[in-house]
């Protein structure tokens, strides 16, 4: 059902942190943009066989702001898998027992794509992001 690995999201208190994989690690960066739809302000890193996506809490209400209250130091956040029809998807995970947060219906992510998001307790311990390629 997944295919490649879209990205790998960080949560930080300061997304200008990201300038360290620039200036040492040597990687491309984008500038910051913010999402208010989603809460956050994202840098992204692009790397030869993925994206890494620095995620850095816009508003009071934003959905990373718990996670970082756990890890004020930042971590990864999220893992995003890509899939070619994401209700299909979705059909088949929840035939299958999986948890899909919020409402069950994908919504329009970070990238202009429809993505839904599976409760970390039924995928080892990590938030899994689907994106329809
Ligand atoms: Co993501």
């Amino acid at each position: 059902m997944i295919g490649r690995l879209n990205h790998v999201a960080i949560a930080v208190r300061d997304i200008a942190k990201a300038a360290v994989y620039r200036d040492t690690l040597g990687a491309e960066i984008s500038a910051k943009v913010a999402q208010p739809d989603h809460g956050v302000s994202t840098v992204f890193i692009t790397l030869p066989n993925t994206k890494i996506e620095l995620l850095e809490p816009l508003g009071a209400g934003s959905p990373i702001n718990k996670f970082l209250e756990k890890n004020p130091d930042g971590g990864i956040h999220h893992l995003c898998y890509e899939v070619s029809d994401i209700i299909a998807a979705r059909d088949t995970l929840k035939a299958q027992g999986a948890r899909v947060l919020g409402d069950g219906e994908p919504r329009i992510g970070a990238h202009g794509k429809p993505v839904m998001f599976l409760h970390p307790k039924d995928f080892c311990g990590t938030l899994v992001e689907l994106e329809q390629a």
